[in-house]
C-alpha cells in the first residue's frame, strides 16, 4: 500500500470537516511501525518517555539528545503519520534563541514534522520565532507534566473561574501566536468543549472529554502496561501487563524443563 504522509494542512482539513483526529505516543521503531499500519493520525514522541521508558517519577529528566535518539527509532517506522516531537524540560524556557536552537536540533536531528511545547501566553514571542523560523508548533495546556512541582499534583486542572479564563485566554494567544494545534491535558469536558469549538486549529483533547477535535494517549496507557496507573481518562484496550508476565512465565517454565528449545525449534 502506498502510504501519503499526512501534513498540518490534513490536520486543518480535518478539523473543518468534523472529522475526529487520533493520536497516540511512541517511543520506538517497533511500536511506531505499528500506529502507522493503523493509520494513526499523529504520533507523538513524548517526553512521557522520562515516565514509561526511563523510569523516572516525572518528565523533567529526559534530555533534548534522548528525545532525539527516540525521534530517530520512530521515524523509521513512519509512512503515513504525523509526527510531533516533545521539546524537553529546560531546552525552551531560557530564552528564545536557545528555543530555536533546540527546537531546529529536533527537527534536523530526527526529521519529525513539528514540535510540543507547554505553556500559555508566557510562552508566545518563542512560539512565534518558531514559526517564524518554518516549525510548525503544538502548544499545551492545563496539566503540564513539565511544571509538575508548581502544580504540585496531577489533578484536575482549571476548575476555577479564574484559572478557566485564564486557560481560554492562554489558547487564544497560543493560536494567535501561530501554533498549528493545541493539547488541552486533564480540563474539564465544558471547558474543552467550549475552546474547541471558539478557535480555528485542531484541539486535542487528554481527559478533557470527547468535545475536542482529537483524543491522544499514551500507548502504554492503552495497552494496559502498568497496572497501577489507572487514571479516570484512561481506556484499557488491553491487558498487556497480564499477558506479557504470563508468556514469560510460561517461556521460564518451558526453559527450566528443558522443553523449549524442541526439535522443530533446532537447526
Ligand atoms: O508526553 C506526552 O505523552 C504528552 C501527552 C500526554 C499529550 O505530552
Amino acid at each position: 500500500m502506498t502510504f501519503r504522509k499526512k501534513t498540518i494542512k490534513t490536520l486543518f482539513q480535518m478539523k473543518q470537516n468534523g472529522q475526529p483526529i487520533s493520536m497516540l505516543t511512541a517511543y520506538d521503531y517497533t511500536f511506531a511501525s505499528i500506529l502507522d499500519a493503523a493509520e494513526i493520525d499523529i504520533i507523538l514522541v513524548g517526553d512521557s518517555l522520562s515516565n514509561v521508558f526511563q523510569g523516572n517519577e516525572t518528565t523533567l529528566p529526559v534530555t533534548l539528545e534522548e528525545m532525539i535518539y527516540h525521534g530517530k527509532a520512530v521515524m523509521k517506522g513512519v509512512k503515513q503519520a504525523f509526527v510531533v516531537i516533545d521539546l524537553p524540560f529546560g531546552s525552551y524556557q531560557v530564552n528564545d534563541s536557545e528555543a530555536l536552537k533546540n527546537a531546529i536540533q529536533l527537527l534536523k536531528n530526527t526529521n519529525a514534522q513539528a514540535v510540543k511545547l507547554e505553556g500559555g501566553q508566557e510562552m508566545t514571542t518563542t512560539i512565534t520565532k518558531m514559526v517564524q523560523a518554518g516549525i510548525p508548533v503544538m502548544g499545551h495546556l492545563g496539566l503540564t507534566p513539565q511544571s509538575i512541582h508548581q502544580l504540585g499534583s496531577y489533578e484536575l486542572q482549571a476548575t476555577s473561574q479564574a484559572s478557566k479564563d485564564r486557560l481560554k485566554a492562554d489558547a487564544t494567544a497560543l493560536e494567535q501566536a501561530g501554533c498549528f494545534a493545541i493539547v488541552l491535558e486533564k480540563i474539564p469536558a465544558d471547558l474543552a468543549t467550549e475552546i474547541a469549538t471558539s478557535m480555528s486549529i485542531p484541539v486535542i483533547g487528554i481527559g478533557a472529554g470527547n468535545g475536542c477535535d482529537g483524543q491522544v494517549l499514551v500507548i502504554n496507557d492503552l495497552l494496559g502496561l502498568d497496572e497501577s496507573f489507572k487514571p479516570k481518562f484512561v481506556r484499557n484496550y488491553l491487558n498487556l501487563n497480564t499477558s506479557i508476565l504470563e508468556a514469560v512465565k510460561l517461556y521460564i517454565k518451558d526453559v527450566k524443563k528443558k522443553d523449549f528449545p524442541n526439535s522443530n525449534e533446532s537447526y
